[in-house]
């Protein structure tokens, strides 16, 4: 048994969690800094960092009394060390170090990418390796295969925008204001998914890869137009998103079939979307898989997460000199795609 004491500062959520390797989540607190970025339309990273600064420490200590424990009870501190935005990430990640040094406990520096990949299996304890993971967030848009705790083979990326990116955008866009996703799916309940046409870029072609920019630029093009209401413009939007998500996976799928997967998992902000989730589900359904997506609370950012890997990562350490990352890939061998700009 041990419990690992989970930090989040890597984008504008501040989090805490403690977490049990029977996969208890003993306590979680999350302090979402939306209201500070609202005005401005996205994270302001300044802002961010300095939201993390003061909300980080009373938060933890009101996770611990959460769960009526002290720092002597936890075995190990894991805080977010990468990729996000860097000064929220040295303020969880100094703030795990002081904690570490002063109770004597072990350091894990987490990849945030890593506490998403792993997510489901604290979710779901029959989740086995290998499994076939599409990590949709706000930063990123991969196919990993995950074969166990550090071993990400990346199959498929974006060649420009990540897909909670492109949420983001075209709620932007249509005036939803901050944070994009979740008014993007409601708002597109109340439109038809089929009134706008809409651009499903790289669908069809060989390879898993993604690309999203030129569906934000058409919806942008179809706004200016003013021929269609804002719900049409998002359900057509989700649509032709969740159309290319699919596609893109599928292709995934069919390379890796023979290999033993066990399951079709998302997560990430994205996978929050139910609309994807039911795509997604019929799709694993194709191939005779599992769909497992975690519960809501655990796909956007969150502490709970950081905590699980690291304890799946119980036993290691990290030096107290551990640098905070602004990049970080999951599989650093993965091969540059072509057409790429600068995200990993
Ligand atoms: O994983 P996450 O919380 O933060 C990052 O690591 O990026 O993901 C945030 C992203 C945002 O782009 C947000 O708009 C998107 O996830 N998101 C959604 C939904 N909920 C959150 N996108 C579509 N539908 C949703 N329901
Ligand atoms: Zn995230």
């Amino acid at each position: 048994m041990g419990i690992v004491l989970g930090i989040e500062s890597s984008c504008d959520e501040t989090a805490a969690a403690l977490v049990d390797s029977e996969r208890r989540i003993l306590a979680q607190r999350i302090a979402s800094q939306d209201e500070a970025h609202r005005p401005y339309g996205g994270v302001v990273p300044e802002i961010a960092a300095r939201a993390h600064a003061e909300r980080l420490a009373p938060l933890i200590e009101s996770t611990l009394a959460d769960a009526g424990l002290g720092l002597d009870d936890v075995d190990a501190i894991a805080a977010t060390a990468g990729p996000g935005l860097i000064g929220g990430v040295m303020v969880g990640l100094v703030t795990a170090k002081a904690l570490a040094m002063a109770a004597g406990k072990p350091l894990i520096a987490i990849n945030h990418l890593e506490g998403h990949a792993l997510s489901p299996r604290l979710a779901d304890a029959a989740l086995a390796y290998p499994y076939l993971l599409l990590l949709v967030s706000g930063g990123h848009c991969q196919v990993l295969l995950v074969e166990g705790v550090g071993r990400y083979s990346r199959l498929a990326t974006t060649i420009d925008d990540a897909l909670g990116e492109a949420f983001d955008k075209t709620a932007k866009i249509l005036g939803l204001g901050y944070p994009g996703g979740p008014a993007v799916e409601r708002l597109a309940r109340e439109g038809n998914p089929r009134a706008v046409p809409l651009p499903r870029p790289l669908v069809g072609s060989g390879e898993p890869h993604f690309s999203f920019a030129g569906l934000k630029s058409a919806v942008l093009r179809a706004h200016q137009a003013g021929t269609h209401s804002a719900a049409d413009l998002a359900a057509s939007f989700q649509q032709a998103a969740i159309d290319c998500v699919v596609d893109r996976t599928r292709i995934a799928l069919s390379g890796v079939t023979g290999q033993g997967i066990t399951a079709l998992v998302v997560a990430g902000g994205v996978a929050a979307n139910q609309a994807m989730r039911g795509a997604l589900e019929t799709l694993a359904g194709e191939f005779g898989l599992p769909f497992i997506a975690p519960p809501l609370v655990l796909c956007t950012d969150n502490a709970a997460m950081i905590a699980w890997a690291g304890v799946e990562r119980l036993g290691q350490s990290d030096p107290l000199d551990f640098a905070a990352r602004p990049r970080w890939p999951l599989d650093p061998d993965a091969l540059p795609v072509r057409g790429a700009g600068v995200k990993a």
